[in-house]
């Protein structure tokens, strides 16, 4: 059972974010107006402050960019297809770092976790249920207590909606950012 502390922080959560609106600000890119998340990554990493925000899915560092702007911690970004428009698109940002591999390898995870605790966790790649079960094997026990995972695109495939609906965290859904919905697990 979820204790009256826990719910609170989700509806904070909710709350928080319903005014935020369209991020103003010169640095990011790629924003979906069909599907605003980007401004919830903004959002979330001003509320948090992270020091370190590791993102798995790159692709071509739009999501990248309102993570690194949002906060002045360091953000480590994993694609297995490091993707020229993100190096060029995420080189005005100083705390950004691009690494090229697989989510799936543990030697990369291990290297990832030597780092330090991460803050915030942003999953974003193929949207399966066993690579997202993976990487949650592999990255999720790095997000320190009080820190937040985030997920894109938890009903693009009916095996991760079932794996979202049986996932045993403190969790929000948010519909109303995508038709194939987001994710939020409260550590
Ligand atoms: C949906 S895109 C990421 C979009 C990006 N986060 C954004 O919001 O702008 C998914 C990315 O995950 C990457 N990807 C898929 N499987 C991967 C894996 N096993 N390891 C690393 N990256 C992977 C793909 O190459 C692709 O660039």
């Amino acid at each position: 059972m979820k204790s009256a502390r826990e719910s609170d922080r989700i509806s904070q959560f909710r709350e928080g974010f319903r005014s935020v609106g369209e991020i103003q600000d010169a640095r990011v890119y790629g924003r979906d107006p069909g599907n605003p998340y980007h401004d919830l990554l903004y959002w979330v990493s001003q509320e948090l402050k992270p020091n370190l925000t590791v993102e798995l899915g790159t692709c071509t560092g739009g999501s990248t960019s309102y993570l690194a702007a949002g906060s002045t911690g360091k953000v480590v970004t994993i694609d297995i297809e490091t993707r020229p428009s993100a190096i060029e698109g995420l080189a005005k940002f100083g705390n950004v770092e691009l690494i090229h591999g697989d989510t799936r390898d543990p030697v990369l995870a291990a290297e990832i976790a030597k780092r330090g605790p991460f803050d915030l966790l942003f999953i974003d790649t193929d949207h399966t249920a066993d690579q997202v079960k993976a990487e949650m094997a592999l990255y999720g026990p790095l997000v320190r207590k009080g820190g937040i995972i985030l997920f894109d695109d938890i009903r693009m495939h009916p095996c991760m909606s079932a794996w979202w609906d049986e996932l045993d965290e403190e969790k929000l859904e948010m519909p109303e950012l995508h038709w194939t919905s987001f994710g939020v697990v409260f550590r």
